[in-house]
């Protein structure tokens, strides 16, 4: 990962780069940089504030030979690879909100979007646009985001290397990468649980049809998170967001 680096000044989005890569045969590993995104995309199309030079706005192709449900799997695989990577190279402790928020504090500090390339039912390609806010100022943000957004410059009162957290982030990454190949997805699944923040907790997920209130139980082998609502019943849910009461 990150033998093929396209590094950019500023861009609309690295993940419609990466798309326009993948769909080009960009060999797996490619990663596309930007120091700014001008139109950075959110989950649920939702706008990624992208300023310069104070962020790692990236995008990472891989082409797992996998059929489409597994992909959520290498969402929580990256997201595992982001923390312990953070980790390494600071003296935070960040922890997962299912499925792709990193959060400090309650904050987030990155969000993880995967789309896909895919060819009947199998993947070609997927597409894994990473956000982490690095060196960001309290007073840099926007007012609609300081109360939930934060930087890791900010939580550790430190100036952030951008560079060697990149490097750490394609280290792990390939690192996991490889033992997800070789031995699936339970390791990672443990992995991504001693991490998170919501499992064994009471939450609300918001799907885009109702709201399920329960306790988190875990996420399943495919990366699906269930819940058991007062009544006992177990919901699985595959894409929401989720509040943390
Ligand atoms: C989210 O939490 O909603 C996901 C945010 C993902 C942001 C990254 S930044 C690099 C890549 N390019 C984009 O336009 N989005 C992703």
């Amino acid at each position: 990962i990150g033998q093929s680096i396209h590094y950019k000044e500023s861009v609309d989005s690295t993940q419609k780069i990466a798309h326009r890569l993948a769909y080009d045969d960009a060999p797996e590993g490619t990663v596309v940089i930007a120091e700014e995104q001008l139109l950075g995309r959110g989950r649920m199309d939702r706008a990624w504030h992208s300023p310069k030079y104070s962020g790692i706005w990236m995008s990472i192709i891989l082409r797992p030979n996998l059929p489409i449900p597994k992909a959520p799997q290498l969402t929580l695989l990256t997201a595992v690879a982001v923390v312990q990577a953070i980790e390494e190279i600071t003296s935070l402790s960040p922890q997962i909100k299912w499925p792709n928020d990193i959060l400090m504090n309650g904050k987030k500090v990155t969000g993880i979007l995967t789309e896909l390339q895919a060819e009947a039912d199998r993947i070609i390609s997927i597409i894994i646009g990473i956000g982490i806010n690095v060196n960001q100022k309290r007073e840099e943000y926007p007012d609609e985001l300081k109360d939930i957004a934060t930087s890791l410059s900010i939580e550790s009162g430190e100036q952030i290397n951008r560079s060697v957290l990149i490097r750490g982030i394609f280290n792990r990454l390939e690192h996991l990468y490889e033992i997800y190949l070789e031995n699936g997805f339970y390791p990672i699944k443990l992995l991504w649980e001693s991490y998170a923040i919501s499992i064994g907790k009471t939450i609300t997920a918001r799907t885009l049809n109702h709201t399920i209130r329960g306790k988190a139980l875990g996420i399943t082998e495919d990366g699906v998170l269930q819940i058991e609502d007062e009544e006992g019943k177990i919901h699985s849910v595959y894409s929401a967001d989720i509040d943390l009461q």
